[in-house]
């Protein structure tokens, strides 16, 4: 493909390849300016060598179901519905293709849930999925999950790191044992589908999913893709979806690394670009046999993907020859003009084959679909191309002669979650993928009869080094007991140093009673997902400084400093580097983190066990204005260029970096107010015997004062001048977070409250009667006013603080994201 890559080249540069010939001639229209097409064309397209041939005896066994199948039976295949919206009993009555567990769904609600009671769960689906007694024929449902790195929803598994880490190995043979032992853990639940790999080629790094990507070169994913889905699936012609190998998606088609930092957005390109930069990971993937391909939410020149024919049947199916099914993102079709959730013909039309679904209405789904099938609306031929895509993967997967999940010869080996074996695959993979960015004077590796102290948030914190992603949707609400196979970075610092005949010592905030030889500190990015990890710009935590305060504190004792950073996405971090005499950018490193201490803890004899082996897969910032920054770039001016990576071998020194904050201009789209600002767009509307002054926290004036002067009501509130939408927050389980000091207690009631169409109020009393003076924090969620009646997606206020009594409070931030660990309520009175 060095071709296409050269191509892209070309057409960023703003050339015309010439190489297109009488294609790219065609494709001029989408390159004038204001008016970009979202039609594509096919013949520019790559026809792919495809591995799995069509084979008559599995189409026949399709057609032989098929023409038994009522119109109803078929439309059932075309939905899959969240665990947390349907139950085994209304398998009985509908007979649909398949279930799934989104990010937060388990069984019984319970997050933690063994994997017995997974298993026990997907055996009660697929029983009542295969009764029936009309004669008509037995089709088994599939379910599906999010193995992005390793079996991640099921507690014990073993957790891989997250792309962006697996990208700075350069190693696809390792990617396809990686895939191989996530789809052994997750076949040992009985699962027998995998939405993964993200194969995004992410362009902008605030994106909050950038490291489902392996990298921002087009190249690299293609190394991965196919690698990645022959681990998982197993290769044609040889192992196939035997036993232990689970069905893979590619996702999501197409751009969605693209959009310009926003999730669910837009991808504006041409369609060279589109073609060369991101479908990488399609021509290897397709080629490997995926069986399936899920749709992005997000959109190509303002067409949304999961509405568009021309890329997912003329493109897709036709021209690159995909024979699996299309399966959709999360409600997605939701969002294709004239659609709702519960209704979407056009995405049928367009090429989906597969609705996923989640909340009440799937019923609703189900008769509108059915009436659109009757009706002509979806014509026949349509329904059944569908319905043959899905049986042909289910032939091919084996789902009709593997008999219930729980009898099939892997489900139920739960020592494989977990097993050493995958483990040390993990545990090389976490060596692999370490970057060393700095490492002046040769601080490391650490020498391990040194008094070694470990510090930082992130240093005994297994959720934090695994990410979003990890047992729970966002990767929060953990605790270290929650990964009973995991080892936290700081435990394997520990273990080697011990092994090396010394002694290293755990202070998270840095104290110390002997003045240590060395420091090492782990900190970086709490967990996120999706959109909850968008970012305004790519600075490391513009609002709390104190992991920098903490590196500063140790060099300014004279302490040789070893900063271990963990992230999503290569973040500006002038300001650490300096304060560090070493710094290595590690990523999310998953349950392993032994690994770590693999390269970083020399052996007895004092010299390096493990040397670096990473090398950047993405271009690391020297600007915090800098998002899109890519070697196609003509301008492009990293700090360090993707492929950099020091070597104990070859050693560099890095200079001072300027700490230089250019003021920027851009929006972060989950906060109410940050930083002294109100979000564009809104307004504070304060009401009553109140009074609003400005006070510091981090900056000056960065917070609002309230003086609530009691004897009537009074309230502060943010309006937005246009409605915003928040309900997928509210699917998503979010808060609205409150950064708030009470400065003089309440004394009457207090509320929270939100408004769209109607005004609901929330008790906070309760939690403002604490200390007096101190910063804290308050998480209300969101579904307390979705369930109040509020108008999720026209919330004119979203934040409204009242009493009629007196009250002092500061508040420094109102964001909508994920609530710490901890009971959380809808009354605090
Ligand atoms: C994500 C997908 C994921 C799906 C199911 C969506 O919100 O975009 O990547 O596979 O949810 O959890
Ligand atoms: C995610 C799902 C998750 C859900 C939370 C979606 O956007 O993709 O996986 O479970 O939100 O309700």
């Amino acid at each position: 493909m060095v071709f296409l890559y050269r191509l892209a080249l070309l057409t960023t540069a703003g050339v015309m390849a010439a190489g297109g010939g009488a294609m790219a001639q065609q494709a001029q229209p989408s390159m004038a300016p204001g008016a970009p097409s979202a039609v594509a064309h096919p013949e520019m397209w790559p026809k792919l060598p495809l591995k799995l041939r069509r084979d008559p005896a599995v189409e026949a066994r399709v057609q032989g179901m098929l023409s038994r199948m009522s119109v109803e039976d078929k439309v059932g295949q075309l939905l899959q519905v969240d665990i947390a919206s349907i139950t085994p009993a209304d398998l009985e009555t509908y007979k649909l293709g398949s279930i799934l567990n989104g990010g937060n769904s388990a069984p019984n609600n319970d997050e933690f849930a063994p994997a017995a009671a997974w298993l026990k769960l997907f055996d009660a689906f697929w029983d009542a999925s295969v009764k029936r007694s009309d004669g008509r024929p037995v089709v088994p449902l599939i379910w599906g999950t999010d193995a992005v790195h390793g079996a991640n929803n099921i507690v014990g598994a073993t957790l891989f790191p997250h792309n962006i880490g697996l990208g700075a190995m350069r190693d696809p043979e390792l990617i396809r044992r990686i895939g191989a032992a996530t789809a052994a853990e997750t076949a040992a639940t009985g699962i027998d589908w995998s939405f993964a790999p993200t194969v995004a080629v992410v362009q902008d790094d605030r994106w909050g999913r950038t490291y489902e990507s392996y990298s921002e070169d087009p190249a690299i994913v293609e190394s991965y893709a196919g690698k990645m889905v022959e681990g998982v699936q197993g290769t044609v012609g040889a192992d196939f979806m035997k036993p232990g190998h689970v069905i893979s998606s590619i996702k999501h088609f197409l751009g969605d690394g693209g959009t310009g930092g926003r999730d669910q957005g837009d991808t504006r390109v041409s369609e060279e670009v589109l073609r060369d930069v991101h479908a990488a990971g399609y021509r290897s993937g397709l080629v490997a046999g995926a069986l399936t391909v899920m749709p992005s939410f997000s959109s190509w020149n303002g067409t949304k993907m999961t509405g568009s024919k021309s890329l997912l049947t003329d493109v897709l199916k036709q021209r690159m020859g995909f024979d699996g099914f299309t399966i959709g993102d999360w409600n997605a079709h939701g969002q294709v003009p004239g659609c709702t959730n519960e209704d979407c013909a056009a995405a049928i039309n367009a090429g989906l084959d597969m609705f996923m679904y989640s909340g009440p209405g799937w019923k609703q789904l189900y008769a509108n679909t059915l009436r659109e099938a009757k009706d002509g609306t979806i014509p026949a031929a349509r329904l059944d191309d569908a319905v043959r895509r899905i049986l042909r993967v289910k032939v091919l997967a084996g789902t009709f002669d593997a008999g219930r999940p729980s009898s099939r010869p892997t489900s139920g080996r739960f020592a494989l979650l977990g097993a050493p074996e995958h483990r040390a695959i993990a545990r090389q993979a976490v060596r692999q993928s370490l970057v060393l960015l700095k490492n002046n004077g040769g601080v490391l590796p650490l020498k391990p009869g040194a008094n070694i102290l470990v510090a930082g948030r992130g240093a005994d914190d297994i959720g934090q080094q695994a990410g979003g992603w990890s047992i729970t949707w966002q990767g929060t609400g953990v605790t270290n007991a929650n990964f009973p196979n995991g080892q936290s970075i700081w435990s394997g610092i520990d273990e080697a140093v011990r092994a090396g005949g010394g002694k290293a010592t755990l202070a998270v905030d840095g104290r110390y009673a002997a003045k240590p030889d060395v420091a090492v500190v782990v900190f970086g990015e709490t967990p996120y997902a999706e959109f909850t990890g968008d970012r305004p710009t790519l600075e490391y935590s513009p609002d709390d400084k104190a992991d920098l305060a903490l590196l500063k504190r140790l060099k300014a004792a004279g302490i040789p400093v070893v900063a271990v950073f963990l992230s999503g996405r290569p973040m500006w971090v002038n300001p650490e580097l300096n304060a560090a005499d070493a710094f290595v950018a590690a990523f999310l490193p998953g349950t392993e983190g032994g690994g770590v201490a693999d390269v970083l803890v020399a052996g007895a004899d004092g010299r390096a066990r493990h040397d670096f082996h990473g090398k950047l897969s993405f271009s690391w910032p020297k600007r915090l204005d800098q998002f899109v920054l890519n070697r196609r770039d003509p301008a492009y001016d990293p700090l360090f260029p993707i492929g950099y990576g020091l070597t104990y071998a070859r050693p560099a020194t890095v200079p001072v970096l300027s700490e230089a904050r250019p003021a920027v201009s851009a929006s972060d789209q989950n906060a109410l107010f940050v930083r002294g600002r109100i979000v564009a767009g809104a307004r504070l509307d304060v009401a009553g015997p109140v009074q609003q002054t400005r006070v510091d926290r981090a900056a000056q004036e960065d917070s609002l004062r309230f003086a609530f002067a009691g004897g009537g009501m009074a309230s502060a509130a943010v309006e937005q001048a246009r409605a915003i939408d928040v309900t997928r927050e509210a699917n998503g389980q979010l808060s609205v977070l409150v950064d708030y000091r009470v400065t003089a207690a309440p004394t009457a009631a207090v509320t929270l409250g939100m408004e769209g169409g109607k005004r609901v109020d929330v008790p906070i009393a309760g939690a403002l009667k604490g200390a007096i003076g101190e910063w804290r924090q308050l998480a209300v969620p969101l579904r307390c006013f979705a369930d109040g009646g509020v108008t999720m997606d026209k919330v004119t206020k979203p934040w409204i603080v009242a009493t009629d009594g007196r009250l002092g409070i500061d508040i420094s931030s109102v964001r909508i994201a994920s609530a710490p660990p901890g009971p959380v309520s809808c009354g605090m009175r």
